[in-house]
């Protein structure tokens, strides 16, 4: 069986589904459910014996030691973070906290629990961060990818947080041999992504009649992968990664903001027309300070050592994604009332925008 932390989160619930529909070993799904965590990702599960939840902190040492000694998982899958930039531009405590401390304590009771294994299970082992592109910092135009040996520069707090939190990995692996494997990703989008998030947060401000917002000038880039090509490569990089090593997953699909909001205006206006074009809702708003210009990720590294690339390209995915959302209306709305209006208020009253 394998430990997942965060799995009730955008990425992680999306990651459960998917390692559950391809095979029959169990997760023990740790999830503390923060407002980003939401039991109804994982409706499917309900009543599937294969998926243990345990509602809990990563930070709670006693109740992570005693989930490893009860389960015995030969992995550990950490998702669980805070995630959203904006919120720790607003409020880093709980970044350092939860992305920090909480990766410590795993990473102190994964050693313990390793150190007590036999020489096969250990050999076997395997503790897995789930981390970004944001730690290597931003881009200027032309500047080539990401590679796994790009210097660590991050500049938002929720990235010096992850930033943090890899460092912690490798330290564990090359002092204390534990065999880690640290995977840094670019943008996501999908299925069960918190609105708070540039996709789906257009998505349903637009089927409101509700404002656009677009940072700055709109023209930051991201490089946008869907959520399932993401899991399939943590799921390779477990598989067949080495350990110690860094893995940088991405779908080479670079756009910017501005070009993913008429986008998703055009499938709008394509899937469900209203009286104007989706379009005209877009309002330029006040920009997040420190906003990092370009994210690109070389994901060579990936392809060569583990055959790995993306199966879905931005406007399928993206067709898929808005697809999902008129067809899941109502997740939305569970997700969309009482805290999340607080942070819409906060977030963008600032800006001129809510
Ligand atoms: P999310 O915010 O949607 O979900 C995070 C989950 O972690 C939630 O279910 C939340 O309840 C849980 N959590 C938070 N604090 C916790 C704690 N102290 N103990 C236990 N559970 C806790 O985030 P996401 O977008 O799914 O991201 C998952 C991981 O992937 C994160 O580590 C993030 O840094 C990384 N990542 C995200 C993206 C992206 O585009 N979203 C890209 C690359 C990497
Ligand atoms: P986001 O989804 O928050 O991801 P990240 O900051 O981790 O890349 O934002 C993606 C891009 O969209 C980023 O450049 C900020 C921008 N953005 C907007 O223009 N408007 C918004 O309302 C939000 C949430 C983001």
């Amino acid at each position: 069986m394998i430990l997942v932390t965060g799995g009730a989160g955008f990425i992680g619930s999306n990651f459960v589904l998917q390692w559950l529909a391809a095979q029959d070993e169990p997760v023990v799904n740790l999830d503390k459910l923060t407002y980003a965590g939401n039991l109804r990702n994982l409706d499917q599960l309900r009543g599937d014996a294969r998926h243990v939840f345990v509602r809990g902190d990563i930070d709670d040492a006693e109740l992570v030691a005693r989930l490893l000694r009860e389960h015995q998982p030969r992995a550990v899958l950490n998702f669980a973070a805070e995630s959203h930039v904006d919120r720790s531009i607003l409020g880093p405590a709980e970044f350092v906290r939860t992305n920090i401390h909480g990766t410590f304590n795993l990473l102190q009771a994964a050693r313990a629990h390793w150190s007590g294994l036999s020489d096969e299970a250990k050999r076997r082992f395997r503790f897995l961060q789930v981390s970004t592109d944001e730690v290597y910092g931003s881009l200027a135009a032309g500047d080539a990818p990401f590679r796994e040996t790009t210097a660590y520069a991050p500049n938002s707090p929720y990235a010096a947080s992850k930033a943090a939190a890899d460092h912690m990995v490798r330290a564990y692996h090359h002092t204390y041999g534990l065999p880690t494997l640290t995977t840094n990703c670019s943008n996501n989008y999908g299925p069960f992504q918190f609105p708070e998030k540039l996709i789906p947060l257009v998505i349903l401000n637009a089927l409101a009649g509700k404002a656009i917002p677009v940072y700055g000038d709109g023209k930051n880039v991201r490089d946008w992968l869907h959520v399932d090509d993401h899991c399939g490569g943590v799921r390779k990089v477990l598989e067949a990664g080495r350990p110690g090593e860094v893995y940088n997953i991405g779908g080479s699909s670079e756009k910017n903001n501005l070009e993913v909001v008429q986008t998703l205006c055009a499938v709008l206006d394509e899937l469900r027309p209203a009286a104007k074009p989706y379009a005209s809702l877009i309002t330029y708003v006040k920009d997040r300070p420190g906003h990092d210009r370009r994210y690109a990720i070389d994901a060579s590294k990936m392809r060569r050592e583990l055959g790995w690339q993306p199966a879905e390209n931005f406007a399928g995915g993206l067709r898929r994604t808005v697809s999902w959302y008129l067809a899941h209306a109502e997740w939305a709305l569970s997700v969309t009332s009482g805290e999340y209006q607080k942070w819409v208020s906060a977030n963008y009253q600032e800006r001129g925008a809510a």
